[in-house]
């Protein structure tokens, strides 16, 4: 049975590789490679590892002491390149429920006390994968960045891989949704006053701001703002659709882009209105685009997380562009709050003191135990790793106890990761229909490549999934 199992893993794993080695997006450099090929430095997508490696440990003081540790469960990070968040190739982590000792030393992926693989979902590639599978083992999945950095995962046959996930949606394990935004005070920050802004827009700056240089992205986002740029003015700064410079060589460079950099932000302030488009469209899936220009006191003017409205500080603080059943209505709207600043300025009074009336947000931002950005609270990678240790050692007891009186009390339920958990529909068109979009189009997630990729294999996968998820005889 454990050989069937495997063999279902290897052959869906097999079927994925080759989904990826012929697509024409990024991922055709083929399994190996690390974060480099994905990079998207411009998009904010990049992980931030966290700053200091022992201040943020806040969740357990590491002690020494080789004797100690001997028992512990292991917690055994599979992807390379992304840590070492420790010195050495292994550390001792003290969580809620007790101690386990998280390391990247792969020698010790078969020791049954190696209870737990971690994996960054960036960096998995079926050719790397610890096959066979070992039946002691929950395979942990840290993905907090959208699918344009590993596909696989928002298909059900490869987040079922996994048994406990942490990423962006509110389903997954350990979520992280809001994990771009620092708190209500960064939302509550008022940016410069309307006249400033208003005296921009005589001095010629349009009423809205477009700053990507990411493009040819799933969400296919300049596609619409090509479209939009067509009924309203958009100063656009980013190697996307640029029609502006931004004034200086560093504010300039790609890497300030996503930044909180002061410069950049007094610059972005200047604008009423800041195109949002995410990268992807998965429920959840929020980043700086959307909080930043909410910190500076513009409107965003957002695509991304169908499922947005559910963060917001009230349900009166951001222009949804699909609410509008065409660019050209979209612009007109924000051509009348251009217009109008008493209706323009309903959309900041969430800043107000009581302003932010969603109970949900203020709750997910009270209930989390990991900061962005706080040297005072733990990052959530380090929240991931006691996650995954609180986890396991829940597990060895059941398991124990089981062992103790296997007539009274069952084996463990298996804890296997839903599609849920990646909830990102097939891309589409950032306007109109596929049928529409010339054969030479830029953007390789809409050409036909992937999609023949995606048809071809798509029973393959599912058929794997089957035999990975349920019981093999
Ligand atoms: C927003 O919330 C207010 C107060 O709860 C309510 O009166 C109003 O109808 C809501 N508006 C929309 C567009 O849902
Ligand atoms: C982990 O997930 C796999 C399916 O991906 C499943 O076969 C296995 O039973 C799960 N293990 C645990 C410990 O939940
Ligand atoms: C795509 O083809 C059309 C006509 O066949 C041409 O006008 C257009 O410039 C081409 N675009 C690119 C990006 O090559």
């Amino acid at each position: 049975m454990a050989a069937g199992r495997a063999g279902a893993v290897l052959a869906a794993l097999g079927v994925l590789s080759v989904c990826a080695a012929s697509s024409s997006g990024p991922v055709a450099e083929g399994g190996g490679g690390g974060k480099a090929e994905w990079a998207e430095p411009w998009d904010g997508a990049v992980f931030r590892p966290p700053s200091a490696l022992g201040v943020a440990r806040a969740l357990g003081a590491p002690r020494t002491g080789r004797e100690e540790a001997v028992d512990l469960p292991v917690l055994l990070w599979w992807s390379p390149g992304l840590f070492p968040h420790f010195p050495g190739d292994s550390e001792r982590i003290e969580c809620a429920r007790g101690a386990c000792v998280a390391s990247r030393d792969r020698r010790v992926h078969r020791d049954p006390r190696t209870r737990a693989l971690l994996f960054y979902g960036t960096d998995f590639r079926a050719s790397d994968a610890p096959l066979p599978r070992l039946a002691h083992q929950s395979w942990a999945l840290l993905h907090e960045e959208s699918p344009l950095n590993n596909f696989l995962l928002s298909h059900g046959p490869g987040i079922r891989l996994f048994n406990l996930t942490s990423t962006f949606s509110r389903h997954s394990d350990y979520p992280l949704p809001l994990q771009w935004l620092p708190g209500t005070a960064y939302l509550r920050h008022s940016g410069p006053p309307l006249q400033e802004r208003a005296e921009w827009r005589r001095r010629g700056h349009a009423p809205l701001l477009y700053l990507q240089s990411h493009c040819d992205v799933p969400a296919d986002r300049d596609r619409y703002v090509r479209e939009l740029m067509r009924y309203i003015p958009v100063d656009s700064y980013g190697k996307c659709l640029q029609n502006r410079k931004l004034p200086t060589a560093r504010l300039q460079d790609t890497v300030t882009a996503t930044t909180e950099d002061p410069e950049l932000l007094a610059f972005l302030s200047r604008y009423k209105f800041h195109l949002a488009l995410e990268n992807a469209i998965c429920n959840d899936y929020m980043t700086e685009k959307l909080w930043r220009p909410m910190h500076l006191g513009a409107v965003p003017v957002y695509r991304g997380a169908p499922s947005v409205r559910d963060w917001m500080p009230n349900n009166h603080s951001i222009i949804l562009i699909d609410d509008f059943e065409s660019p050209q209505k979209l612009a007109e709207f924000i051509d009348f709050l251009d217009k109008n600043d008493e209706e323009y300025m309903k959309y900041l009074a969430y800043k107000q003191p009581g302003g932010i009336t969603n109970q949900f947000l203020l709750d997910s931002l009270k209930h989390r135990e990991w900061g962005v950005n706080d040297p005072l609270l733990p990052n959530y990678l380090n929240g991931f790793e006691c996650f995954v240790c609180d986890h396991e050692l829940t597990r060895l007891d059941a398991e124990k106890a089981h062992a103790a009186s296997p007539g009274d009390i069952p084996v463990p339920e298996p804890h296997i990761a839903q599609l849920s958990h990646m909830d990102c529909p097939v891309p589409a068109p950032g306007i109109g229909d596929v049928e529409e979009i010339p054969e030479n189009d830029s953007n390789p997630v809409l050409t036909r490549d992937h999609c023949i990729c995606l048809i071809f294999i798509w029973p393959h996968l599912e058929k794997g999934s089957t035999h990975n998820g349920a019981a093999v005889p």
